[in-house]
């Protein structure tokens, strides 16, 4: 009810203002005693899921806190998981606005922000402030300056600098709006990838004993030949987890609907079947040896169950959150 009072106020704000917004008050409200307008009490349903606990297998999705400013604030809300992020080693601007729009009419968001973030040291000094009790998720990317040729040196960069202070790192090779970055997602230039991180991540390990798992975070738009593909280079490279799926380029889902001629990744209601069927493909090559944990269009209950019966362990939202508020967060974690 409140959030529906407050979503036709944040409505009325172009999307990047009323995001930006909403951060700010999350961000002033967090550990005070004004957090009790978003803070709800969820069930404890503790999963095991890449050697982690799990209070509950609801997740931020990447994007919305980029430099993890309100990490309490989503912990206070029942999330079990964070993922926070894309960051990137230096700060960066993104792309110029508009670069958020909302397609109303199937509850989607078109977004090309090209990872605006504050740099990997401002979001480290975030996490160290938080004081969430479930999972830190930090997701990495790189520079728009960092060619994509060198695209690992950013992503090592980022590894080295979070690893002590995540439970677990996310790799985004799958933004639509970072030229060339879902390059990184085929054939060599992924087996090296995956090759550069596992090595430095069991250096790490030495050196902070302390195991972080790697997800790898895919795109939907990807034919049967190149799942197979990228599958066999995550089991090659014993990856810890796959992430599917980040935001769609295909439009057919919203033709004709407000905004779907923008440039960017379509997410929300119009991404969840094709992201299902994603997850169930990979599913099907990973046979359980690499847990998956399913994002894309869930906006009620039945939506995140089929991402686990096609073979999700956990899920996370982001679009859905924007259009259902806090409430779905229950919703989801006290029924699934
Ligand atoms: C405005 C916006 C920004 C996003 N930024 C990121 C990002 O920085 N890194 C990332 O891995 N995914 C990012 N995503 C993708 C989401 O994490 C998620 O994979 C995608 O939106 C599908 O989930 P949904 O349908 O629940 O939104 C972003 C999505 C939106 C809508």
């Amino acid at each position: 009810m409140f959030y529906r009072i407050m979503r036709s106020f944040l409505f009325m704000l172009n999307p990047e203002k009323a995001h930006d917004f909403s951060i700010k008050q999350l961000k002033l409200t967090q550990g005070t005693i004004l957090d009790f307008i978003y803070r709800q009490r969820v069930q404890n349903r503790p999963v095991q899921v890449m050697g982690l606990t799990f209070p509950n297998s609801v997740g931020l999705a990447a994007g919305l806190d980029k430099n993890g400013e309100c990490i309490d604030a989503f912990g206070a809300m029942g999330f079990g998981h964070i993922e926070v992020g894309t960051v990137t080693p230096v700060a960066q601007p993104g792309n110029e606005s508009p670069r958020m729009f909302r397609v109303l009419e199937s509850e989607g968001i078109i977004n090309r922000m090209g990872f605006n973030n504050e740099g990997v040291e401002n979001l480290i000094k975030n996490v160290q402030d938080s004081n969430f009790k479930g999972v830190i998720g930090i997701n990495i990317g790189k520079n728009l300056s960092t060619a994509v040729e060198q695209g690992k040196d950013d992503y090592l960069l980022c590894m080295d600098k979070v690893y002590p202070y995540a439970d677990y790192i996310a790799v985004n090779i799958s933004s639509p709006n970072t030229p060339g970055l879902r390059s990184l997602q085929y054939g060599e230039a992924l087996d090296e990838l995956l090759d550069v991180l596992k090595t430095r991540q069991s250096e790490l390990q030495v050196k902070y004993n302390k195991y972080v798992p790697i997800a790898l975070k895919v795109a939907p738009d990807l034919s049967d030949q190149e799942i197979v593909s990228i599958a066999a280079s995550l089991l090659k490279y014993k990856i810890d987890g796959l992430i599917a799926t980040n935001t769609t380029l295909d439009r057919e889902m919203v033709q004709g609907m407000s905004h779907a001629g923008e440039a960017g990744g379509l997410s929300g209601r119009p991404l969840q079947n094709k992201s299902t069927a994603v997850i169930a493909k990979f599913a099907a090559q990973l046979k359980g040896e690499i847990p998956i944990i399913g994002v894309g269009g869930i906006d009620n209950v039945i939506a995140a169950k089929e991402k686990i019966q096609a073979g999700a362990s956990l899920v996370q939202i982001y679009s859905g959150f924007i259009y259902n508020g806090p409430q779905l967060v229950k919703n989801i974690v006290n029924n699934i």
